[in-house]
């Protein structure tokens, strides 16, 4: 794994090519001791693929994770050349449109929450929103059915948000010229990058996808995916960018980009039209702030069920006065019946703040978590369906965090929704539109790609943002200070992981290579299922939770990229499930 020393205050670089890099073992035949920084140390299963005692790379003045070692190294660059957290996420969220277009986009969405240096936050919404043409039951086929077209296609896309959002961000929090930030994207797309393992298997992954719409010939030259070594250039995007670099949202909401985008639509029936993309505009949101036994959360409001839904879960556990042993079949109990309760409270109530009420004051109460914590036995599971009448996201996201010498930080997800989105691919443009309208309930009561059952609350109109599960979260210490900052991939299953990192680092006193590593689980209140990872929760644990009337299988969990303050400045993960480089200078 990358190491990045603060000794040497150097950044050191390199592309992680192994797609799951487990944390750094001690060395072997050392016994690992409780580390500084009341940290302790975690013991797994010993059937986890991950060991405990792992270290994440560190940095003295500034750091950034992020799921694409190119993105991550945009991000450096514009902090070791005097930019803030702000204007290195701008410049990582750009970068990854062009280096990691399955989920890196401008076609798509996301949000971000800001912890500016003053002690101020900030949280910018810049969801995707559903075309002026958009209907109720747009995707409901003749056999009273959802059909394929939420997913694939040019009927499955919001207006995209993250031009707009990322300008409005840097805009505000921001302190270097656009032109500035956008340089290494730009660099990227005009003079290429070459293509490593990590490109070519998810291009390859995703050819079928890809072959079907106008990408294909960027991606699949000869109807295989670029060989390793290889160099792509993307020239249209380059135009893109440039535009945007040049005129701001203008360049990417008129002109020839938004024509390109029309023309695209009318050719494959699509309902964005140039109109959408003149109107959308990024909302800033007052972030949703709360307390975990006495650590502060700054987390992401609606139109992203993530904060609340994260909040809400971590009141409930906080109702224990005790920690339950970690991986217990206890923990686990309590885990997954704070998720369950605050699934259903996010699937059957939330949606677009500005189309909807949603009961954010009492979700975010503690009295309420108490009242919650009342209906849960101490050794038996409560059925979904008894606790309230649950009438019904992509898991393909990606996410990034930066801190700066100057502690601010940024915490951002975004995503085209399932991995390169709708498949459409902008000619002329050289971009992905997202495939987000899926998040929307299609058909109210009915599960989506993510079997997520959810209400008329996120029922598709005009303007609306579809309901997300993105969590970028933000967590300060006892003094008000940053402490860590983590988000996640994974559709819903982003809230679980980052739910479980979070307690893992404050309960369970966990450094961030093990908060990040140490096995989940999952729930979602419908499918009534715990989903536990292979290997990550012993077969004695699992038999306990099924004789407490759990239902269980082994399943994924989201993967993360997170930041964590230590005594020498900072530490940066990504999710050893997945590919990503942390760095720092
Ligand atoms: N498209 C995944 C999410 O917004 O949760």
């Amino acid at each position: 794994m990358l190491r990045v020393t603060a000794a040497l205050a150097t950044v050191v670089l390199v592309p992680i090519l192994m797609m799951a890099a487990p944390p750094t073992p001690p060395p072997p035949g050392q016994t690992p001791q409780a580390r500084p920084g009341n940290i302790e140390l975690a013991t797994f299963p010993a059937e986890w693929t991950y060991k405990p005692g792992g270290q994440a790379p560190s940095a003295e003045h500034g750091m950034v994770a992020s799921n694409c070692a190119l993105a991550t190294e945009a991000g450096v660059e514009i902090l070791k050349a005097g930019g803030n957290a702000v204007d290195a996420s701008v410049a990582v969220g750009f970068a990854l449109a062009v280096a990691y277009p399955e989920a890196g986009n401008l076609g798509g969405g996301g949000y971000a929450v800001v912890r500016t240096s003053d002690g101020r936050s900030a949280a910018i919404d810049y969801r995707e929103t559903a075309p002026a043409q958009a209907s109720r039951d747009m995707f409901i086929g003749p056999g009273g059915k959802p059909t394929e077209a939420s997913l694939v296609g040019h009927r499955a896309s919001g207006v995209p948000g993250s031009v707009a959002g990322l300008l409005a961000l840097l805009e505000k929090h921001g302190t270097l010229p656009r032109a500035r930030v956008m340089a290494p994207a730009i660099r990227l797309a005009r003079k290429g990058f070459v293509v490593d393992e990590i490109f070519r298997t998810s291009i390859g992954q995703n050819a079928a996808l890809i072959k079907r719409f106008a990408g294909r010939e960027l991606f699949l030259p000869n109807g295989t995916p670029p060989d390793v070594g290889t160099r792509i250039v993307q020239a249209d995007l380059a135009s893109t960018l440039e535009r945007v670099a040049k005129l701001g949202p203008a360049g990417f909401y008129s002109g020839p980009v938004a024509a390109a985008v029309e023309a695209e639509m009318t050719r494959g029936n699509g309902t964005i039209t140039a109109a959408d993309l003149a109107t959308y505009k990024p909302v800033w949101r007052t972030p949703i702030a709360s307390t975990y036994r006495g650590y502060g959360l700054i987390a992401m409001p609606p139109s992203s069920s993530g904060g609340i839904t994260l909040v809400e879960t971590l009141n409930i556990l906080e109702t224990w006065t005790d920690i339950a042993p970690w991986g217990s079949a206890q923990a686990l109990h309590r885990l997954t019946s704070a998720f369950q309760r605050a699934f259903v409270d996010r699937n059957a109530t939330l949606g677009d703040p500005d189309f909807v009420t949603l009961p954010l004051a009492r979700m975010a109460s503690k009295e309420y978590a108490r009242q919650l914590r009342a209906g849960i036995a101490a050794d038996r599971a409560t059925p979904t369906r008894t606790l309230a009448p649950v009438p019904r996201e992509g898991r393909e996201t990606t996410n990034y965090v930066v801190v700066d010498r100057w502690g601010s930080a940024v915490a951002t997800t975004t995503t085209i929704n399932s991995l390169y989105g709708s498949g459409v691919w902008v000619p002329g443009a050289g971009f992905f539109l997202n495939n987000e309208m899926d998040d929307f309930a299609v058909q109210p009561g009915t599960p989506n790609q993510f079997g997520l059952v959810q209400g008329e609350s996120n029922a598709i109109a005009p303007g609306r943002r579809m309901l997300s599960a993105m969590a970028p979260t933000i967590v300060l210490d006892r003094n008000g200070q940053v402490l860590m900052l983590v988000g996640g991939r994974g559709g819903p299953r982003i809230i679980t992981a980052v739910v479980q990192a979070i307690v893992n680092v404050i309960d369970y006193r966990m450094s961030l290579a093990d908060a990040v590593g140490a096995p989940r689980i999952h729930h979602q209140a419908l499918p009534d299922m715990i989903d536990y990872e292979k290997g990550g929760v012993p077969a004695d644990i699992v038999d306990a939770l099924k004789a407490m009337g759990y239902a269980t299988q082994p399943g994924g969990t989201g993967s993360l990229t997170a930041i964590k303050r230590v005594a020498t400045g900072w530490e940066g993960l990504f999710d050893p499930r997945k590919h990503g480089l942390a760095g720092g200078y």
